[in-house]
């Protein structure tokens, strides 16, 4: 039905020395659970960047990166021969400005590393995004969960944002399970707590509704 999928997994980790760097809790199992059922349903290929994780899908393109730069330059890459794309990778939203070449002795009590804004990936593909193709978010929330969906629906200019509100009942990062919202400009949609593999699975039950009715 689609005929190219490109799907973004996993944290990106930013190196401070040679034996050092900045990342999240993403296991990757989000963006896994979205390349298998793709190719589950015979959806079309998938090119999978990926940042450092274990979960990696078979039957893919395997694009394996570090930072979010270069996640970016694998995405620009792949992104205009793509239908859908899902960026479903947690990306650092900082990086440490400076790259220390030599390890970082310990000196004084306190150490103060400046940390640069990484560029936003999903804002520029949805700047880039032609008709027919589908751009797919994903937002971890943890305050004004629907305000911030919504400014970041119209902002990054999604047709889907899947939406996390982390909280301790769910911690959503590294967890086997997940409840999330599906926020598109039909409305706000709650899915019970289920497996990322079922996730994944409604994900593109909407997906496929939304291409359906855009034609
Ligand atoms: N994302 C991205 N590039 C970044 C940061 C995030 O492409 N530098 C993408 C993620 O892959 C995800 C979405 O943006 O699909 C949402 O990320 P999130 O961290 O929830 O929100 P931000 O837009 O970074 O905003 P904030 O941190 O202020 O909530």
């Amino acid at each position: 039905m689609c005929s190219r999928i490109l799907i973004t997994s996993g944290p990106t980790i930013e190196p401070i020395d040679p034996v050092r760097f900045l990342s999240n809790r993403s296991s990757g199992q989000t963006g896994f659970h979205l390349a298998a059922e793709a190719g589950r349903r015979r959806l079309g290929p998938v090119t999978f960047i990926t940042g450092p994780t274990v979960f990696l899908p078979d039957d893919v393109e395997l694009i394996q990166v570090e930072s979010a730069q270069e996640m970016r330059a694998a995405v620009n890459e792949h992104f205009p021969a793509s239908d859908v794309t899902i960026m479903a990778a947690a990306v650092s939203d900082y990086r440490s400005l400076k790259y220390y070449p030599e390890k970082l002795k310990k000196r004084g009590e306190r150490l103060t590393l400046e940390l640069a804004k990484n560029p936003d990936i999903l804002l520029e593909l949805g700047r880039a995004k032609r008709r027919g193709q589908t751009l797919v978010g994903f937002a971890a929330e943890t305050e004004d969960i629907f305000a911030n969906a919504q400014r970041k629906l119209e902002a990054k200019n999604l047709d889907l944002l899947v939406l996390n509100e982390i909280s301790a009942e769910n911690p959503a990062f590294g967890m086997v399970e997940n409840q999330v919202y599906l926020v598109s400009a039909d409305g706000v949609r709650k899915l019970e707590k289920m497996s990322k593999a079922l996730v994944a699975a409604r994900v593109w039950d909407e997906i496929l509704a939304l291409r359906g009715r855009n034609g």
